[in-house]
């Protein structure tokens, strides 16, 4: 089995990459911007599970390079997990459209853009998984993080989309919807101990989605509640919350 990881130094994304090599006996590729990072860790990944992880550049924005880089790996992945990503700084990006584009274009346009690629080569091959790691920000507005928000609300729209077109192919497409994780992501904010998941136990919820074939998951679980209970706020109380 092949993994392609597409932001491999996210925290998630290389726990993933771990799970995946000892669980699956998978060989990955570990694709992102910093190489010297990703040397690092596709060595240490390679000697502790034995089995072959390769580097890559990859920069979910740079649109145009995206057919090649995908054209250019060796063997085609069965699995894909989609978790680059960035959360920006939402006072910038109310007042500087060109921070709002660049949030909008990582989480967003970055993801369809390789996304679509892929895509067009598992339908011909009838095979493959693909998992794009989402958001609970997504599924509504709020004060502190809306275009976050959006981007990822659009993500998940594109998801449940792919996943229509795919299923009839014999491609599953899962959408995973993290609450808090403890990652550099959150670095240095007052997240609430109970509701933060750890990079190793959203790996292990992705794991479990892809061994069930789930279409949807929470992580960690109880987000689903806490999500119905959030969107299940009228408009006219939730608008004068601050959230
Ligand atoms: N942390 C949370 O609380 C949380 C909650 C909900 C959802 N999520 C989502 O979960 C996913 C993983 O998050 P995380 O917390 O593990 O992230 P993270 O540790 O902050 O890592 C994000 C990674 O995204 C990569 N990246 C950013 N822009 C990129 C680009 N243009 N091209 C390629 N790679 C790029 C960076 O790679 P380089 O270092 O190589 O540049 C970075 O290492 C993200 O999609 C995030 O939005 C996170």
């Amino acid at each position: 089995m092949n993994l392609l990881i597409l932001g491999a130094n996210s925290d998630v994304g290389y726990a993933t990459a771990r799970l995946f090599a000892e669980r699956e006996r998978a060989n990955v590729y570990l694709a992102s911007r910093n190489m010297d990072l990703l040397e690092k860790k596709a060595t240490d990944i390679a000697i502790r599970h034995q089995i072959k992880a390769t580097p890559l550049f990859f920069d979910a924005t740079d649109y145009d390079t995206h057919q090649l880089f995908y054209t250019n790996l060796e063997i085609k992945p069965d699995i894909v997990v989609l978790c680059f990503g960035i959360l920006g700084n939402q006072e910038d990006a109310q007042k500087n459209v060109s921070h709002a584009r660049e949030v909008i274009d990582t989480n967003f346009t970055g993801a369809l853009s390789i996304l679509e690629v892929i895509a067009e080569d598992f339908e011909k091959r009838g095979h493959g998984v693909i998992i794009g790691i989402s958001s609970v920000a997504g599924l509504r507005g709020r004060q502190s993080n809306y275009i976050y928000g959006a981007a990822k609300g659009a993500l998940s729209t594109y998801l449940s989309g792919l996943r229509n077109r795919l299923a009839k192919r014999g491609v599953h497409v899962v959408t995973v919807l993290p609450g808090f994780i403890n990652t550099k992501m959150t670095d240095g904010m007052d997240l609430p101990e109970k509701l933060t998941a750890t990079p190793d136990q959203v790996a292990l919820d992705i794991h479990k989605a892809f061994q069930k074939k789930k279409n949807i998951i929470y992580t960690r679980w109880f987000w689903k509640w806490i999500m119905l209970i959030i969107r299940g706020i009228p408009e006219t109380i939730f608008k004068r919350l601050s959230l």
